[in-house]
């Protein structure tokens, strides 16, 4: 499959877009200074929070797990058996996790990953969310792949 190319010149805090890679749905979300705020704080909740599993680019290992930190690029397919996960980014109480912080949820099964991808402990996913290869051709354009 060939490189794909994500703008991200007109993407805004909070929000996040999709491309397509080798058939893969790829998200590109912009977070928020409350979203990286967060995420240090889930990680006694998390099964892999520095993302030292093998399969995970190096520059995933971290707790923000992209290059630039606030711009989290990953693969939307679920580590369990590859259901596509909800973006939920309300940092509300939900039926399913009154801890919730915001993060992607994922139907089938009930797996919840937060907003950097990472696993929650006690789901049916074994592993954080697969972040793809990339890189930043400019300030605002990436490419994947
Ligand atoms: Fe996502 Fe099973 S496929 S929880």
């Amino acid at each position: 499959g060939a490189p794909v190319e994500a703008d991200i010149s007109k993407l805004e805090t909070g929000q996040m877009i999709r491309v397509q890679w080798r058939g893969k749905p790829v998200w590109v979300l912009k977070r928020s200074e409350e979203m990286m705020a967060a995420l240090p704080t889930l990680n006694p909740r998390l099964r892999d929070p520095e993302s030292l599993e093998p399969q995970q680019p190096e520059y995933a290992q971290n707790e923000w797990r992209s290059i630039k930190p606030k711009i989290l690029v990953a693969v939307g397919i679920c580590t369990h058996l590859g259901c596509s996960p909800s973006f939920v980014p309300e940092a509300t109480p939900q039926p399913y996790d009154p801890e919730w912080k915001g993060g992607f949820f994922c139907p089938c099964h009930g797996s919840r990953f937060d907003l950097a991808g990472r696993v929650f402990k006690g789901v049916p996913a074994p592993l954080n969310l697969e972040v793809p290869p990339y890189k930043y051709i400019s300030n605002t354009l990436i490419l994947v792949g």
